[in-house]
């Protein structure tokens, strides 16, 4: 033999030094669950270990996550039943628990990067990420909500818009709504290739915001496609996108392989809340090690080819790699 593999695998020194992948606390979002109240901590069900917090316990949150290392937090927030409607109306509130959080964390922690989702379900009444004809979600109407939600979120200072809602054309509609109202500095982060997915079940557990007819496979992808996730990945590039995202991770590995080696943006992937849930639950039956499951998820999908992760465990990610 002239090449002895095993060489470079002997020793834990020698496998670190040529690793190929290394995370690092840059890579992580940290995706926030945010409730009315005041000391509320709710543990989500079906994402144990995972909670809602109201805007005192996410302040402490994020001073936590910065002196980690975290860099960037993905904000959600729980909408009261009774401000649900069809028109995003609570969406635009100035004062809404979106637009509050965003100052709270801002001034908490300047340096953050907060990003925002953009989209319509949590404040639907039925559910869906845009406005409901009938048994249809439309674009155009529901395109127009998400430009001044973007533009709401800019002004309470959010650093980064990121719409999660598939319609067309939305990535132009925002990015002209911003350069419109002179937030120059407000960049977007297009979920570009967002399929329509089953792992998605605990996030709508942890905002309330379950489709109430129907499913969202009118806007969001097929998981059968995966010419389709460069298709619409190179509009939003073309429509002024700063970064792009895959959604979910795990079982798209291929697509975001695909989309690094195809664009020139940061590239992100979304381990949503099923991937979580999946990981938590054979943990819990003692059938797979939780830290080796957490490290080798994410590793997979940074080697795959995500600059960015937005992750349920980015704090206990880098609880562990300081170890
Ligand atoms: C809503 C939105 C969803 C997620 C992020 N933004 C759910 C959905 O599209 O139904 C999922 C995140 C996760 O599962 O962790 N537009």
């Amino acid at each position: 033999m002239i090449r002895r593999n095993r060489i470079l695998r002997n020793t834990p020194a020698i496998r670190a030094m040529v690793a190929e992948t290394i995370l690092t606390p840059n890579d992580f979002i940290a995706p926030l669950f945010i409730t009315e109240g005041k000391g509320v901590k709710e543990e989500i069900s079906s994402m144990p270990g995972y909670f809602r917090h109201s805007l005192d316990g996410t302040v402490q949150e994020v001073k936590e996550l910065w002196a980690m290392g975290i860099k960037s937090v993905l904000l959600f927030i729980k909408c009261a039943d009774e401000l649900k409607d069809n028109k995003g109306t609570e969406a635009l509130n100035p004062d809404g628990l979106m637009q509050r959080a965003i100052k709270a964390v801002k001034d908490a922690v300047p340096g953050m990067v907060v990003m925002t989702d953009v989209a319509l379900d949590p404040f639907s009444s039925y559910g869906h990420d845009g406005i409901v004809e009938g048994e249809e979600i439309v674009n155009d109407a529901t395109v127009e909500v998400l430009a001044q939600m973007s533009v709401s979120h800019a002004q309470a200072g959010a650093d980064i818009i990121a719409p999660s809602d598939m319609m067309d054309g939305r990535i132009l509609a925002i990015r002209e709504a911003l350069e419109e109202n002179n937030f120059t500095k407000t960049g977007i982060m297009a979920y570009s290739a967002k399929y329509a997915s089953c792992f998605y079940g605990p996030f709508r557990d942890a905002l309330d915001s379950a489709p109430g007819f129907g499913d969202k496979k009118t806007y969001q992808m097929d998981f059968a496609n995966a010419r389709e996730a460069l298709r619409e990945t190179l509009m939003d590039v073309d429509e002024g996108a700063d970064i792009v995202m895959v959604k979910p991770a795990m079982a798209y590995l291929d697509i975001i392989r695909l989309i690094k080696d195809s664009v020139t943006l940061p590239v992100s992937a979304y381990h949503v809340s099923g991937e979580y849930a999946m990981i938590k639950a054979a943990a819990k039956m003692g059938w797979i090690n939780e830290e080796k499951a957490i490290i080798e998820s994410l590793t997979s999908i940074k080697r795959a080819g995500a600059d960015l992760i937005a992750t349920y465990f980015a704090k206990d990610a880098v609880r562990l790699l300081n170890q």
